[in-house]
């Protein structure tokens, strides 16, 4: 080695920071082999085989919304996202979350899933036929009894958006996260009341019905309430809208991301 080539190593030492190393350093091809089938085992079944997403995110992306940089998507791995379907992988060991998150990383050098249809057709349907907005805020337009669908086509992929559409209650009782959507029905002297629980006490019990209004009932005064598990407010959609209208609107739903 000459005098200025052992000068730069050096240097080059010096310079780069502790966080320019990377956690996949070291890993061999044999790592990343193990790390795909860890994936099969433990991810595949919420974010696909493939990795492009179902009840879990599409993860087939170059850049992760929940994992900024690798030592935070191995972090996440360990922690899950709390409130969401994504569970804490506590049974993986450090080095088993570090071979899956290289694994993870591969997959957003792939391309992204394709869509069924026509998203642009689908934004019209969306706003048109069945009242989507009527129960979900997107870009900031519409009403919350459902959950927000600004970025949905990050956290879920086309098998479940499809799912979504034509069985909701199948697709929502499949998801951990969603106790925050049980329907309860409630009857008091004066009628009845169907909607989502917003909160519970021993004492009184408050729901949100499907236009949105918060009704606070003290459990007393009620003459029936009913916890309707495994049901789905929305309605199913696979016999209201035809084939090519569901294509197109599942598309559209795909194409809602966050900015990348
Ligand atoms: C029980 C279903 C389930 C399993 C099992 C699961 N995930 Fe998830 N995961 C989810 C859901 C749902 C989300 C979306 C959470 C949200 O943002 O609402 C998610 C989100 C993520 C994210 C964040 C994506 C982003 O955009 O930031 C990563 C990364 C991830 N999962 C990786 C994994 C890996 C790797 C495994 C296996 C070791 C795994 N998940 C296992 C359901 C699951
Ligand atoms: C009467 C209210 C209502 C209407 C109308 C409605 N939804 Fe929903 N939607 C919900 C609720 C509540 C959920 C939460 C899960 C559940 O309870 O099924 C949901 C869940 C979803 C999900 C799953 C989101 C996720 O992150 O898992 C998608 C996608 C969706 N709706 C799309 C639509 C579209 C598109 C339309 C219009 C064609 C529509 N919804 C109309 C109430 C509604």
């Amino acid at each position: 080695m000459t005098i200025r080539a052992a000068c730069f190593v050096v240097l080059m030492f010096i310079l780069s920071p502790a966080w320019a190393q990377s956690p996949f350093d070291g890993l061999t091809e044999g790592d990343l082999a193990d790390g795909e089938r860890l994936f099969r085992v433990h991810c595949a079944r919420c974010h696909g085989i493939d990795g492009a997403g179902g009840e879990g995110s599409n993860l087939v992306r170059s850049k992760l919304k929940h994992a900024a940089d690798d030592e935070a998507l191995i972090a996440l791995l360990g922690d899950g996202i709390p409130g969401t379907g994504m569970p804490g992988m506590w049974t993986l060991d450090e080095n088993q979350r570090t071979r899956v998150a290289a694994y993870v990383r591969t997959l957003g050098r792939l391309e992204a899933e394709e869509m069924p249809g026509d998203p642009l057709r689908g934004a019209t349907i969306y706003q048109s036929s069945g009242g989507c907005p009527a129960c979900h805020i997107l870009e900031g337009h519409g009403t919350g009894i459902g959950p927000e669908l600004t970025d949905v086509g990050d956290r879920r992929g086309l098998e479940y958006l499809r799912r979504s559409m034509v069985e909701p209650a199948a697709a929502q009782s499949q998801t951990m996260g969603y106790q925050d959507y049980l329907t309860v029905r409630v009857r008091t002297a004066d009628g009845s009341v169907e909607g989502l629980r917003v909160n519970e006490d021993a004492f009184t019990v408050q729901v949100r019905d499907i236009g949105g209004v918060v009704h606070s009932f003290r459990k007393d005064d009620l003459t029936e309430f009913e916890k309707v598990f495994a049901h789905s407010l929305m309605p199913e959609y696979g016999t209201v809208l035809a084939a090519n209208d569901m294509d197109d609107l599942i598309s559209y739903l795909m194409s809602l991301r966050s900015g990348e």
